[in-house]
């Protein structure tokens, strides 16, 4: 059978450590929104961030909608530090919504800083954001997620969501990926 563990030098956080901590999430969630009556919904930003976006809403009891965004960055063709929306948000009105968007992850911080600001542009009644994992080492805007699963130094890593090469996405983890499999 095919596996990508030999690729894992090793684990950084447990399928159980994250766990826990995306209950303690959604319930600080819980109690930010609790006495709002606005609608409050997940925006999960593809592909990266779906397997927390799935546990994360079955750990908030105040009921929210979902909906997903792509975008890119630093891609061919584009400048660096540009942002390119792939999937936008189709909703007609926003000023009754308040968002929390959901990454994986927080490198240089520019897709979170562009779409908090895009998404006030769109007229939404408030915008928060939380992350699975932040690499503030790696931060190139000044930008502060709300809520935050795990700080975590500058390693390559990979699973619950976060690939490389599209790979590694489905492993129940996070892991550090051996140098030599991206070197
Ligand atoms: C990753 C991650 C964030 C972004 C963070 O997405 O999911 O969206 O990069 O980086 P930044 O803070 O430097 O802007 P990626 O472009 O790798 O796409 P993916 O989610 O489809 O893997």
């Amino acid at each position: 059978m095919k596996t990508l563990i030999n690729d894992i030098d090793h684990i950084l956080l447990s399928e159980e450590k994250i766990h826990g901590r995306i209950a303690e999430i959604g319930a600080e969630i819980d109690s930010y929104y609790a006495d709002r009556d606005t609608r409050v919904l997940l925006l999960g930003i593809l592909k990266g961030s779906v397997v927390f976006m799935g546990d994360l809403m079955k750990n908030v009891k105040i009921p929210v909608e979902i909906d997903f965004m792509k975008v890119s960055s630093y891609g061919s063709g584009t400048t660096h530090g540009s942002i390119n929306i792939l999937l936008d948000l189709y909703r007609k009105d926003l000023s009754n919504t308040d968002i929390i968007i959901v990454e994986d992850i927080i490198d240089s911080g520019r897709t979170l800083s562009y779409l908090v600001d895009y998404l006030k542009l769109k007229g939404a009644n408030s915008v928060k954001t939380v992350t699975l994992l932040d690499k503030p080492d790696r931060r190139e805007v000044d930008f502060k997620p709300d809520w935050t699963g795990f700080v975590i130094p500058n390693e390559f890593v990979v699973g619950y969501g976060l690939d490389y090469d599209e790979k590694y996405r489905a492993l129940p983890f996070i892991g550090v990926l051996k140098p030599e499999i991206y070197s």
